[in-house]
Order: structure tokens, then sequence, then C-alpha cells
């Protein structure tokens, strides 16, 4: 028997915070000295576990949180392990504040747009269906009027099958072509949309023959009628339902470029429709989460701008993340804690984060080189926990990687200190390369 190699090897991207899969707590809400792949900071991580439980109950709407502490102390690490906690059902978006100025659209438009990407809207809705398994298919070809030489299909007859029963339909050309095109063939469990003709393959009903890997999913053929009513549900942002209907709307918007304000009548109309199917059942609210890291960036204009926003009763919960302790409010020349204007720091929760012990520092880079699969000499690590000591927790996280190809260089499959030491020689430190560069200055000056 012929051998099935996996070709590929495993690639797989590390960013900063991969390691990091949950805040790591236990029933009662209380943080594991490791979980989530979190390393202490409990008191932060334990004030994080009840914000997610007041997020899943709906009872945040209108709040932030704001995330302070010294640079490195795993503030982003802790909005990434919220977002993994909240899962998939509620949306989650992450931006730095730097986003929100380009040259494309003011500010404000751009923080509005972002805020409405977290708000989730989701729709139920029946549609009459024709569902079942092909056992026929049959094209009338005709000569292409453009092109004599090649036959298209004119019509079709298809016959689609249940347990129960049998029918056959005949469908136009549209339909015949789409078939045709997406290669659709007897024995595929398909569904029609009545009204829009929009077909789907579901899969393959019962083959005879089975291969061990195949592409196709088998799946059985349908119970019922053949016409029926079927619930499908989705959930889409309210900046997807703006998008739409911006476009929608004029036939300017074809000229313009992809990224472009949204009319505020727009997103009045969009909000209306929403509230119409929340009315009619149609449709539920899900209010997601923003996170707005680097907030120092934002300047006063867009800060006032979110403290109205978040006003409204279509508004995301907001998560601020600050490294500064008191510091001028971009804009003006006031300043205040963490650079954040006192009345939206006044609906604010705060969750601050404190400097990690060595043991602590030992304990992160440990988790994460585990998590990258690298192999750790004791002295290695203890070389790389002091320079997180002494330099900082990121640079000797970021010196993981670059140490482990030094090891593999040498053909080794474990990073020992002199690999640490010679990327540490390779690699500077924030704080070593401008004083290089000061350096440098003052030799030009001279
Ligand atoms: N408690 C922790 N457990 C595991 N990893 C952590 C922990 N804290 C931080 N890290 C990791 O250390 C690195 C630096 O942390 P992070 O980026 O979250 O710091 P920060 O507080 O956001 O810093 P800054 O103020 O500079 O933005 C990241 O790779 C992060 O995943
Ligand atoms: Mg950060």
């Amino acid at each position: 028997m012929e051998e099935i190699r996996e070709l590929a090897t495993r690639f797989e991207r590390y960013s900063a915070h991969s390691h990091i899969s949950g805040l790591g707590l236990d029933k009662d809400l209380r943080a594991k000295t490791v979980g989530g792949g979190l390393v202490g900071q409990k008191k932060a991580r334990e004030a994080a576990g009840i914000i997610v439980r007041l997020i899943r109950e709906g009872k945040m709407a209108g709040r932030g949180i704001l995330i302070a502490g010294p640079p490195g102390t795993g503030k982003t690490a802790i909005a990434v392990a919220i977002s993994k906690e909240l899962g998939r059902d509620i949306p989650f978006v992450q931006a730095s504040a730097s986003e929100f100025y380009s040259s494309e659209m003011k500010k404000t438009e751009a923080l509005y747009q972002t805020m409405r990407k977290a708000i989730g809207v989701r729709i139920r809705e029946t549609r009459r269906v024709l569902e079942g398994e092909l056992v026929e298919l049959e094209y009338n070809m005709v000569p292409n009027p453009y092109n004599p030489t090649q036959k298209i299909p004119e019509s079709a007859r298809i016959t689609l099958a249940t347990k129960k029963e049998r029918r056959t339909f005949s469908v136009g050309s549209r339909l015949a072509l789409q078939f045709m095109y997406s290669g659709i063939s007897e024995g595929d469990v398909i569904m029609i949309d009545r009204e829009t003709g929009r077909i789907s393959r579901l899969g393959k009903a019962n083959p005879e023959k089975r291969y061990d890997i195949d592409i196709d999913d088998v799946v059985e053929r349908p119970d019922g009628n053949v016409e029926k009513d079927r619930e499908f549900t989705y959930v889409v942002t309210l900046h997807d339902l703006d998008e739409a209907r911006a476009k929608r709307g004029s036939l300017l918007s074809l000229f313009s470029s992809e990224s472009r304000e949204i009319d505020s009548e727009v997103r009045q109309a969009v909000d209306e429709q929403v509230k119409e199917w929340i009315e009619q059942g149609i449709a539920e609210l899900i209010p997601g989460v923003l996170f707005i890291d680097e907030t120092h960036l934002m300047d006063i204009e867009l800060f006032a701008f979110m403290n109205r926003a978040m006003e409204s009763e279509m508004a995301p919960i907001i998560i601020l993340a600050s490294n500064r302790g008191f510091a001028r409010i971009r804009g003006t020349d006031d300043t205040s804690p963490h650079g954040v204007p006192l009345d939206l720091l006044d609906r604010l929760l705060i969750i601050t984060t404190e400097p990690y012990s060595k043991e602590e520092i030992r304990l992160i880079i440990e988790t994460r080189a585990a998590e990258m699969g690298l192999v750790i000499e004791n002295e290695a690590l203890e070389k790389l926990t002091e320079i997180g000591e002494k330099n900082s927790l990121r640079y000797a996280i970021q010196l993981l990687a670059p140490a482990n190809e030094i090891a593999k260089v040498k053909n080794s499959a474990r990073i020992d200190v002199e690999d640490v030491e010679k990327a540490e020689q390779l690699f500077a430190d924030v704080s070593r390369s401008s004083a290089y560069l000061k350096e440098w200055e003052g030799k030009m000056l001279l």
C-alpha cells in the first residue's frame, strides 16, 4: 500500500499574544497562578473575569473599562484574554488609537465606524427552499448566440429526492448555468432558495464508493418534503449594514474610493431598520467590545465624540488601555490621570496591572517558550529572566525566537545560555538603541 505523507510542515505564526487562550480562572472566578497562558497578575485577571460575566449578562452597556499599568505588564494580553473568553458569539474589535488618524476620513468618522463594527445584529429569517438529493439532471443545450460553435444550456430539468418524495422541476437558463458552472452533479444534496434561486451544495449523498480521503462531505438524503421552510440565522455588524445601505444609495458611490465616510442619514435608516426587526422578533442586538489600545494617542475631539456615542442605545462596550500616569490630553494643555479626560474617566471601571516579580517573569518566559515549542536550558532561562527584569519583559520574550535560530545554526535542539547572550548582543533593546543614536548625534555635531 502506498504511504501518504504529509508534505507541508506545520507553519504557524506567533504573534505577541498567541500563547494566551483565556483568563485562566476557576469556576469561582479565582485566578490560577498559571492559566490560559497567563501568569500572575491575579487581581486584574479576576476583575476581568467579572467584566466578562457582566458583558455576557448585558449589564455593561454604555460603560467602559480602563486597563492602566506600566509598560509590559500584560494590559494588551488581558484584553486579548477577555476576547477569548467572550468567544465567537460576541463581536470583539481590536484597534490602536493611531488607526483613527488617516487622510481618508475624519478621525471621528473612523472611530464611529470602528464602534459600529463592534455591534452585531443576529438576524433570523425563514426562507422557502427546495432541498433534496439531485437524482436527475438533464440540460437542454443550444448554440451560444454569441459564439455558435459553443453550446450552452438553455434550460434544464432536475429531479430532487428526499426520503419521502421525488419532485421534478424545470429551470431556466440562469439556474441551469449555475448548475453547470458550480459543477453540481447527480448524487449531490442541494438546496435552492425559491425566491432568489441561490443554489447551495450541502454535500454528497451516501456514495457507493468511499475513499479514505475525500473532499466531499457525506450527508444523508434529507427527510420530509422537497419544498419546505427553513430558518437561517446570521450575524452582521451595524457597520456591514451601513455599508450595504450606503452602496445602494447613489450612483456616485460607484466612482468613489473604497473606504469612505457614511452619511448620518444612512446610519439613522439602518438603526431604524434594526429596531423594526427587533420589534418584529426577527433580530437581536449583540453589543460587542471595542478595545482601543494606546489610548494616550486619542485627542480631546475623539474622547468627546466617544463619550457622547457611548450614550446611544446602540453603543459597544469600550475597553481602553493606558501606560501613562498623569499625561497631557492630546489637543489641549490640560493634564489628567492616564491622559483620559475626567468626564470620560468618570464612567470607566479601572483595572490596574502591576510590575512582575522575578519568579513571574521566569514563568511567563517559560510558558511562552513552551507555546512556541522551544526547549530551553535552565541557565538560558535564568539569563532571559534577568534580561526581563533589567530591560523589559517584552524584550526578553522577543529574544526567544532569534536565540532559537542561533541554536539551530549550531545544530542544537536546545537554547543554551550562549545563544541567549549572542541574541542579546545582536539585537538591541530600546534604551541601548537610543543611547547609541544619541552617541552618534554627539559625534555628528562635533
Ligand atoms: N501575565 C502574563 N502572562 C503571560 N504573558 C504575559 C503576561 N503579561 C504580559 N505577557 C506577555 O508579555 C508581553 C508584553 O505584555 P503586553 O503587551 O500585554 O503589555 P502591555 O501592558 O500592553 O504593555 P504596553 O503598555 O507597552 O502596551 C506580551 O507578549 C504578553 O503576551
Ligand atoms: Mg499594550
